[in-house]
């Protein structure tokens, strides 16, 4: 039998949760992965002051929910296979400590596992402004194999609501990226209303708007957090 394909969402203290949240929520969509969550003391933080989910819930929709501290975990291990590591929200604390090598606790651990193994991941990094001291770090990063993805949201799908965005951001970038996290199965998510839009538009011109992964799954709006 193969080893499952495991994927790791770690969210950290910087403001944006619901990146990390939404993340879960369309990666969990794929039965076929086995989902690890990590959530920073900062990241308990700013889920109870950004959205209206409670601690429990989020780590809930993980299989394998880790503790910051627990530097014995298996994540902490290369041994331990893995597809691909996201970090959502990234704050520039984590961020900092992943460019240094600073493995303190489980997210840095493991992301730093993620580099040296040379597997796939990204780091939603968020603040602004940024001063040359992030810029710097992010180019480190960059150079050792991470992808950056801050989520700057497009406008060229016309989104209407806050949801639309964060999924611009998590789905189609970071989830459908050319990744293995891809390759877990776990397409991009949208509601159906930006899906009906998006089919139009790609009716009217169809050279301008190339199909969607085939694997889009579209999820009914009352899953959407708000
Ligand atoms: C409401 C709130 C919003 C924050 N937003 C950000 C942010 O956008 N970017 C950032 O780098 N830090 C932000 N911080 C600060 C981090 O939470 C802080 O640096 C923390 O030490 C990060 O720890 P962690 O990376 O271990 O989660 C925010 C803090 C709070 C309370």
């Amino acid at each position: 039998m193969s080893a499952p394909r495991r994927i790791v969402v770690a969210l950290s203290g910087a403001s944006g949760a619901i990146y990390g949240i939404r993340a879960l929520e369309v990666i969990r969509q794929d039965r076929s992965v086995e989902l690890h969550a990590i959530v920073s003391s900062g990241a308990k933080a700013t889920i109870a002051y950004e959205t209206d989910r409670s601690y429990d819930d989020v780590v809930g929709m993980a299989d394998v929910v880790h503790d910051e501290k627990n530097l014995a975990a298996s994540l902490a291990s290369g041994t331990f296979l893995t597809a691909g590591m996201l970090v959502a929200p990234c704050s520039m604390r984590t961020m900092s400590a992943i460019a240094n090598a600073l493995d303190d606790n489980l997210i840095v651990r493991a992301a730093d596992v993620h580099l040296k193994e040379r597997r796939k991941l990204v780091l939603m990094v968020r603040e602004t402004p940024l001063n040359a001291n992030h810029l710097r770090l992010m180019h480190e990063l960059a150079l050792a194999g991470a992808v950056i993805l801050p989520p700057v949201p497009g406008f060229y799908q016309k989104p209407t609501t806050l949801m639309d965005l964060v999924d611009h951001s998590v789905a189609k970038r970071s989830i459908s990226s050319r990744s293995r996290i891809r390759s877990s199965g776990a397409g991009p998510v949208r509601s159906r209303s930006a899906e009906r839009r998006t089919r139009a538009r790609r009716a009217e011109n169809p050279r301008r708007f190339p199909a969607l992964a085939a694997r889009t799954i579209v999820v009914p709006r009352r899953d959407i957090a708000a």
